[in-house]
């Protein structure tokens, strides 16, 4: 998939950041649609094959329940799963340009692998139908045409449930590690192909992260899309109910329990540049509505009241958007360095065409920049607003991308000053500046 990103156009700062936008909107879309059709799939093909092996005719029919509501038609399809699954492969191409990382090939077959998926699983949904057609001509069990043809649907149907199942998790798991690639710039570099994928520790957090909210969603799901949603009534009978509630509580609980944990870890695992008090407010909100949701499914399960199930659906979906915001954030962090160095080369690009055609501007120095911007709160020896220049400049060792993404994009660092307002410069303005610190400050370490 390299020639999506070789594709890719440079792009400035502010381009940077629409399209980390647009990967929180389409992820807003898709994870929570990926992950309920991954719960879905699991329980039908488990409660399909449970009915066949006891001959109880029950199970089949929540399990084609499941998938119908899971599947439920093809524009939901298209607007869940297919639109945003392809376009996060062109934002992961488009925001990782001219790095190493893999992620755009990891999402690109995450693509493959969710189109297979979602036609074999269109093929056991409609098998189930042409099963119940057949189950009407039941009388005629001498004719052996519809024996034959009866038998051939079973092996279809479940054959496609069972492969649809696979190349799901597969799509899953391609995905959580794009996702995942794409947070950690070390493993930008470290992950270069898919063994290392599977060796990464940081790729099966996310993925079982995935899972468990998989199981949370698709129980809160079901149950809400069973009992509480107007528009979808299945004829489900007393001792169904009872089997749809055991499943979905066990689904709920084992979430609830496992999944604030695993996000504490996930934050706690992040590496300090990409931490910031945004991601700590995010954690604590999505702990805040899973508690929300738990509060009221467990009030719906104690006393059977159906409002509760959708007050207990709103707040898991809040709390998988905060989930997926937060996501983005680190994200955001994440790639500071790398945002402002495309932006550079972005600026660099329209500059040299300026240039060819006649138009350019005048850039200002770093000395011109220095004394219009900066001098008010730095000097190089002294303390003012801002920290002296001798003490900072020779931290970052001469990276002069971390010292441009600061100036870019400052954050808090040190406790004893205020934080520096953002001075609103270009690109091509912070790397003239920072040039002009960095040169000045090895002529004054020269001069000793
Ligand atoms: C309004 C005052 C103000 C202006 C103007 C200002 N800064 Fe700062 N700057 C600060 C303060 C305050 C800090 C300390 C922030 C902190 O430690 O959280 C700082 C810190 C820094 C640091 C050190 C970061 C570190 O890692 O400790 C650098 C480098 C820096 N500024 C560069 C610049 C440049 C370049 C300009 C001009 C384009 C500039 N600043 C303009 C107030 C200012």
């Amino acid at each position: 998939m390299d020639f999506l990103k070789d594709a890719a156009l440079p792009q400035s700062l502010e381009h940077f950041h629409l399209i980390v936008l647009i990967a929180v909107i389409n992820s807003l879309m898709f994870v929570p649609f990926l992950t309920f059709l991954l719960g879905s799939s699991v329980l039908s093909n488990l409660f399909d094959r449970k009915g066949r092996r006891e001959n109880n005719p029950s199970y089949n029919k929540i399990a084609k329940e499941v998938i119908d509501v899971a599947l439920y038609n093809k524009s939901a399809l298209t607007f869940l799963g297919i639109i945003p699954g392809i376009s996060l492969v062109f934002v992961y191409a488009q925001m990782l340009q001219s790095t190493d990382a893999i992620s755009v090939g990891l999402a690109g077959f995450g693509f493959l692998s969710l189109v297979i998926a979602l036609v074999l699983l269109y093929t056991y949904k409609y098998t189930f139908r042409v099963q119940g057609l057949l189950d009407v001509v039941e009388d005629n069990k001498a004719n052996s045409d519809v024996n034959d043809y009866r038998r051939t649907n079973t092996s279809v149907h479940v054959r496609s449930g069972k492969w649809g199942l696979f190349f799901l998790f597969v799509a899953a798991f391609l995905y959580a590690s794009a996702m995942s690639v794409t947070t950690n710039p070390s493993s930008w570099t470290d992950i270069g192909s898919i063994f290392d994928v599977l060796i990464s520790a940081d790729v099966w957090l996310k993925f079982l992260i995935f899972l468990i909210f998989s199981l949370g969603i698709t129980g809160v799901g079901i149950l809400y899309f069973f009992f509480a949603y107007q528009g979808h009534k299945p004829d489900t009978d007393e001792q169904l109910k009872e089997l749809v509630h055991k499943i979905t509580r066990r689904f709920i609980v084992i979430s609830m329990l496992v999944l604030p944990t695993l996000v504490l870890l996930n934050v706690f695992t992040l590496s300090i540049d990409v931490l910031s008090g945004t991601i700590y407010l995010l954690t604590g909100l999505t702990l805040l509505f899973l508690f929300l949701a738990a509060h009221f499914l467990y009030g719906y399960f104690k006393q059977g009241e159906l409002k509760a199930v959708g007050y207990g659906f709103f707040f898991f979906l809040c709390a998988a958007a905060s989930l997926i915001i937060n996501d983005h954030v680190m994200i955001g962090n994440a790639t500071k360095e790398h945002a402002a160095l495309l932006g550079l080369k972005y600026e660099k690009t329209t500059e040299e065409l300026k240039l060819k055609l006649g138009v350019a501007m005048v850039v200002m120095t770093g000395e011109d920049i220095y004394n219009a911007k900066c001098s008010a709160c730095h000097v190089f020896d002294q303390k003012k607003v801002g920290p002296p220049y001798n003490e900072t400049i020779p931290k970052y060792k001469g990276d002069k991308a971390k010292i441009i993404a600061f100036v870019l994009n400052p954050s808090k660092i040190n406790p004893a000053y205020p934080p520096m307002p953002n001075q609103g410069l270009k690109p091509a303005e912070a790397d003239s500046i920072v040039s002009y610190l960095l040169s000045k400050i090895a002529g004054n370490t020269q001069q000793k």
